[in-house]
């Protein structure tokens, strides 16, 4: 968990490397179905996803059980990006109670909001393969193009100053409030999300505790 742009996908994607747990992103899930020509899903969510605003629990809760139900996440998962709100926690937990799978930690980065600023509107990312850049802190070797893959870089439709306000909102008025379940069930770790990539990830694993961690 944490605000937009605190840096959930990038440790998320070191973190399944090293954990050997798929790194599952809703935000990346709804953006390769925007992407996909015709897609019924694409077009259904795009004003949702490009305006700042949550698509509705229902439909995320049908893409998170698929995704959720398929093989290569039986010996668990990175989820990144969801429950954002109320509802979802209990689909959620409908959905890990049908896998027999337990929810074992929630991890939140927290960066002030200036930092968030900073990391949003320096962000670059890959249209073709997803990897994400940043114009001082992560810039790719050639400028404007992907280290991974070679395409050119974008700027997310939705990293604009008035999306991100929005996105702001959104998370402080919906999502805030399920780090208050999670925190009164005692599984809430909050995690120091400002310096290097590594610290900060180092500053993850520990929060994970015992039997998770790596050693
Ligand atoms: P989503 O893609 O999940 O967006 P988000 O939560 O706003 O998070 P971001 O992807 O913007 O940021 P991040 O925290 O992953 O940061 P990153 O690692 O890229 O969702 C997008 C939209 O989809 C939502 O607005 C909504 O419409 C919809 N959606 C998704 N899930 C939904 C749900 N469950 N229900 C309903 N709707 C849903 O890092 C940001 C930048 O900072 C990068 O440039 C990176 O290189 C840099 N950076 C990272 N770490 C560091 C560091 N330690 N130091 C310096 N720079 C760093």
């Amino acid at each position: 968990m944490g605000p937009p742009g605190v840096g959930k996908g990038t440790q998320a994607e070191q973190m399944q490397a090293l954990l050997g747990v798929p790194h599952v992103s809703t935000g990346n899930i709804l953006r390769a179905a925007i992407q996909q020509e015709g897609s019924p899903l694409g077009q259904d969510v795009r004003r949702f996803v490009e305006s700042g605003r949550l698509v509705p629990d229902d439909l995320m809760g049908d893409l998170i059980a698929e995704r959720l139900g398929r093989k290569d996440a039986s010996g668990g998962f990175i989820l990144d990006g969801f429950p954002r709100t109320l509802p979802q926690v209990s689909i959620l937990e409908k959905v890990l109670n049908g896998l027999g799978l337990p929810l074992d930690k929630v991890l939140m980065l927290v960066v002030p909001e200036s930092e968030i600023v900073r990391r949003l509107s320096g962000r670059r990312t890959c249209p073709s393969c997803g990897a994400v850049f940043h114009l001082e802190s992560r810039p790719p070797t050639v400028s404007g193009i992907c280290d991974v893959c070679g395409s050119m870089l974008v700027q997310r439709p939705d990293d604009t100053e008035k999306v991100i306000k929005e996105r702001m909102k959104v998370y402080n008025d919906q999502t805030l409030p399920v780090a208050s379940i999670y925190r009164g069930r005692g599984i809430l770790v909050e995690v120091d999300g400002l310096g290097e990539v590594d610290a900060v990830r180092a500053r993850l694993n520990a929060g994970l505790g015992k039997g998770l961690a790596l050693s």
